[in-house]
């Protein structure tokens, strides 16, 4: 397909490139802050099986149709949608998609800043040596009167959201590529050195056995559809963010190793941080579903009480921050690259419009930790609300329609020459599993949730 309009866009310099900035999407505050949570609040080891059953089955043939889309049409998500519907003479609705996408991101981008903000401040305290010494009880203090001033909170979210526009306005290819080469290595070695300290704990086993050996009966529907969700929400897709990276791509590169390997090093480092955190959690009496509060609350106890502690935590929180960046610019590049393409804007009008609104939704994140904690729609405060509506509810719907249009809607001749996958079962194998098991498996997962089932 070829260019015919303004086209903002670069392409990566090699495949690498690609994988290092979808990596940096991927992981990030999902893997070692929500991970870990929402594994706790739903009682560890089968939560864990469906999440990495989701994964495999759901997670990685939509990263590879996403990513496919994304490079064939060359455009923002809402284009592609436009153009791609167009090519394959297919109802104008599914243009929608690329809007979801665009919604969706903003909305996780509003609570995501809040959160990474928090991790930001946690660089201060760790710097200042707030943690030294400090028993399991003292940490919750310190987490808990940082969260009641929204004053604090206020300040590292607008400074997060600043540092995520200053580095989109630039672009997607300058900075981005290298600060993720080195982010990833040193983060994975960090990583490892927590679950070393964890293995001193004396509860180490008690953690794997929680994290590991399942026990079904604690699962409920709510919990199926959480793990889903977070197949989704870690693995960057169902609302486009995949797919505009994948628009950067160059054509002739092999979609589907990449999503293997993009796949692999996310799970990898979510099961670190749980292997990390959970021995903390029952060395300490803490409670496994303390909620968003969990990594806050547990690992500044190993750096208190480590040798070397000090300088680990702070490079912890550095390099969580850094994670956090990669992921956030790719929630809001979505939307940049659409004003930008589509409404003609100027990159640095785009960043400051969309960032703003971004911003002033973040609020409301902000306050359901403090003043607002008593304000609940559905019996969740606000950020429960926007994490459940956007990670449990718009990523499987966008991901669901995703599978729906590769599988059926887009030519199979199309997909084909666009996969250029290596032999015709490889092809076979995924057909299979985005044209019925992934978006079955979303379909019958809402059934239950809703009661039909
Ligand atoms: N995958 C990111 C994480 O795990 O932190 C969050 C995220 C980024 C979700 C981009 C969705 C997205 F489009």
């Amino acid at each position: 397909m070829t260019d015919t309009k303004k086209s903002v866009h670069g392409a990566w310099s090699s495949r690498f490139a690609f994988i290092l900035a979808a990596t940096g999407s991927a992981v990030g505050l999902g893997n070692i802050w929500k991970f870990p949570y929402i594994t706790g609040e739903n009682g560890g080891g089968a939560f864990v099986i469906v999440y990495l059953v989701c994964v495999l089955l759901i997670g990685i043939p939509i990263m590879i149709a996403e990513t496919m889309l994304g490079r064939r049409s060359q455009r923002n998500p809402v284009e592609t949608m436009a153009l791609l519907t167009d090519e394959a003479g297919a109802d104008k609705n599914w243009h929608y998609l690329g809007w979801m996408g665009v919604i969706a991101g903003m909305f996780i981008l509003s609570y995501y800043s809040v959160i990474a903000g928090w991790a930001s401040a946690y660089i201060v305290k760790a710097f200042a040596g707030s943690f030294f010494d400090a028993d399991g009880t003292a940490i919750k203090g310190i987490f808990d009167d940082f969260v009641a001033s929204p004053v604090q909170l206020i300040f590292w979210h607008s400074l997060f959201m600043l540092a995520t526009m200053l580095i989109v306005v630039r672009g997607v290819h300058n900075g981005l590529e290298k600060a993720v080469q080195f982010l990833m290595p040193s983060l994975f070695v960090l990583m490892i050195l927590l679950v070393g300290y964890a293995m001193t704990t004396g509860s180490y086993n008690q953690g794997l056995h929680f994290l590991f050996m399942p026990d079904f009966s604690k699962l409920t529907s709510d919990s199926v559809l959480t793990a889903m969700g977070h197949a989704f929400f870690t693995l960057s897709l169902g609302m486009g963010a995949i797919m505009v990276y994948g628009s950067y791509l160059p054509k002739g590169i092999s979609i589907a190793k990449t999503a293997f390997l993009i796949a692999g090093a996310d799970t990898a480092v979510a099961l670190l941080a749980g292997i990390a955190i959970f021995p903390i959690v029952f060395a300490n009496n803490l409670h496994p579903a303390s909620g968003p509060g969990l990594i806050f609350q547990t690992l500044p106890i190993a750096f208190g009480a480590m040798a070397g502690g000090w300088l680990m935590g702070i490079l912890f929180f550095v390099m969580l921050v850094i994670a956090a960046l990669t992921s956030s610019i790719s929630l809001i590049e979505p939307v940049v690259a659409w004003l930008v393409e589509s409404k003609d804007l100027s990159r640095e009008k785009a960043c400051i419009w969309s960032g703003l609104v971004t911003w002033l939704l973040g609020l409301g994140t902000v306050f359901s930790f403090n003043v607002w904690s008593n304000v609940k729609f559905f019996d969740r405060n606000i950020f429960q609300l926007l994490d459940y509506l956007t990670a449990n509810l718009m990523l499987p719907i966008g991901g669901f329609c995703i599978a729906v249009f590769a599988g059926w809607i887009m030519k199979r001749q199309h997909s084909e020459q666009e996969l250029d996958m290596p032999n015709a079962a490889s092809y076979q194998v995924w057909k299979i599993l985005i044209s019925y098991v992934a978006p079955l498996a979303v379909f019958f997962v809402f059934l239950h949730v809703i009661g039909v089932l």
